[in-house]
């Protein structure tokens, strides 16, 4: 595997069920491949803040044993400039070409966080920054995040489904949840595009406005009625995110959406899934996040399980 940046980067090889048995087996033992990243570097770049994607890549890649250099632009490194052709008479010191090549010569393996800007639709959905920083660096890429996606914790949130599910074809739902600021489609986009390709019964609840792009949507039930949705549902995902259509704005601060032990009630004992950082009862009321019901601390912990997998993969993939 060359490059880990969605979905599609996995499903015609290895393979999602492939790379879900090797996710297995470093859940059992993260220690089984310690030689793996032996005198190998990982150099993971931060355009935006991470608690958790910071955190996980980074003991994902010491148990395999590989050195991690971690850089957080326009603070302990440069700011970067993106964009081609420009006069860089502003505030950006070094260009993305020279910054992503000299990382490529220091590592043997890079990963790149990148958030949409929400200001210009074209270039986010198009993924503009990452897919520079791929074609500059020339080594293998894992995405920390971009504008578009979140596979890491795509990833995650798939082998957490498939620890804590009770009936072999779950009812998965995505729910909008409100949010005080405009935030991107990335989280959302890329579970239901994950999603898509296993065997869950997927429902995506949102207010109208909220339409994700045709492309990551595709066949899955939407729904504008969220206690619809949540009908017998196993597991419930809440997220919040921007309008796609009208880009990058906040159409509804509704807090009737906000998950609760009440909306809760009308699941079939599901689990309260989200991917953190949380907005404690704008998302998802304390009574929910703070019960038995959330899995949340499991889910985060398995973005270790996730990273080592893709990790795995992508050291074995170096100069090859
Ligand atoms: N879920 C997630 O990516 O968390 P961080 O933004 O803290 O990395």
């Amino acid at each position: 595997m060359k490059r880990f940046t969605s979905v599609h980067d996995v499903v015609a090889e290895p393979g999602l069920h492939a790379l879900l048995s090797e996710a297995r087996a470093y859940a059992q033992d993260p220690w089984r491949t310690p030689e793996l990243g032996a005198r190998k570097t990982v150099g993971l770049l931060f355009m935006n803040p991470s608690l958790r994607t910071r955190m996980s890549t980074h003991k994902a890649a010491t148990m395999l044993g590989a050195d991690v250099i971690v850089l957080n632009a326009g603070s302990d490194s440069w700011t970067l400039e993106t964009r081609d052709g420009v006069i860089m008479d502003g505030t950006t010191t070094e260009h993305m070409k020279e910054a992503a090549a000299v990382m490529g010569a220091y590592c043997d393996v890079l990963g790149l966080r990148t958030f949409a800007s929400l200001t210009d639709r074209d270039a986010d959905y198009a993924e503009d920054v990452l897919e520079k920083f791929i074609a500059y660096a020339g080594r293998p890429v894992v995405s920390l995040e971009s504008a578009t996606r979140h596979p890491l914790q795509s990833f995650a949130d798939l082998i957490t489904i498939e620890q804590h599910k009770t009936v072999a074809r779950p009812k998965v739902v995505l729910t909008w949840a409100p949010h005080p600021k405009a935030l991107p489609q990335a989280v959302a986009n890329s579970f239901v595009e994950w999603m898509r390709h296993v065997d869950v019964d997927l429902v995506v609840a949102h207010p109208k406005g909220y339409e994700l792009d045709a492309s990551f949507i595709g066949d899955a039930t939407v729904t504008h009625d969220q206690d619809e949705a949540l009908r017998g549902a196993h597991f419930v995902y809440a997220k919040n995110w921007s309008s796609y259509a009208e880009y990058g704005a906040i159409l509804s601060r509704d807090m009737s959406w906000t998950v609760s032990a009440e909306k809760m009630a009308l699941t079939d004992n599901a689990k309260f899934m989200h991917c953190l950082p949380v907005r404690r009862n704008m998302i998802v009321t304390d009574d929910v996040l703070d019960s038995p019901m959330s899995i949340v601390i499991p889910q985060a912990a398995n973005r270790v399980v996730s990273a080592q997998t893709v990790l795995a993969r992508l050291l074995a993939g170096a100069h090859t």
